[in-house]
């Protein structure tokens, strides 16, 4: 069975989503460990409420590049089990670029879920990049990680329309309704080992 880790730094709700769904629906996969960057990331005590285990790595400032400390996060990582061959890690809502060499590592085995269809809109904000293009519809993308910003191959897509008097913030709330069942269902079909990877698409089966 693979070893989920879930990458957080703040609120945790797509990792709440993912933790439920997988005892609810009984995916083959064993939630391990909840890493934070933040020490007060409201998803820690979600994660510690549903009985996964958590660990915080926190960046050193200016003392660290990128990959110092995602060798900080491969550790914890190893700590729980959580290796290039029986790994997936998701990041879900966390706020960091993760470097070259991690993503290398775990090649094929890293998760994101970006709010919008990509490839429109990636980087940050991108509920308010969707309403100030004027863009009728946008949505969420989970995808593979890989060395670009928002730019792996993508799994899953799902459209929500954009209302004329939307604001960031109610755009955000009717995407992040779907991201909480878009993100599961990926982690469902990974775990089934139903997602192949050819060049930069994926084929679902
Ligand atoms: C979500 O909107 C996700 O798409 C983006 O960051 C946000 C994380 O929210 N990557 P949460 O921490 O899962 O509640």
């Amino acid at each position: 069975m693979l070893n989920l880790a879930i990458l957080i730094s703040g609120r945790g709700s797509n990792m709440e989503a993912i933790l439920k769904t997988i005892r609810k629906r009984k995916i083959p996969i064993n939630p391990a460990i909840v890493i934070s960057n933040k020490p007060d990331a409201r998803g820690l005590s979600i994660a510690k409420r549903l009985g996964v285990k958590t660990e915080v790595v926190e960046h050193i400032k200016d003392k660290e590049n990128r990959w110092d400390y995602d060798q900080k996060i491969i550790k914890t990582l190893k700590k729980y089990n959580v290796t290039p061959k029986n790994g997936l890690i998701c990041l879900a809502g966390f706020m960091r670029i993760i470097s070259p060499e991690f993503v290398k590592k775990f090649k094929n085995r890293i998760l994101n879920i970006h709010p919008a269809l990509l490839p429109s809109f990636p980087g940050l904000h991108a509920q308010r990049q969707a309403v100030e293009y004027g863009a009728k519809y946008s949505g969420c993308t989970v995808h593979i990680v890989d060395t670009g910003v928002d730019t792996g191959p993508i799994i899953l897509q799902e459209p929500v329309p954009v209302k004329s008097n939307d604001t960031e913030d109610t755009l955000a709330k009717r995407i992040l309704a779907k991201e909480h069942k878009l993100y599961p269902e990926a982690v469902k079909l990974f775990a089934e080992k139903r997602v192949k990877i050819i060049g930069r698409k994926t084929v679902i089966s």
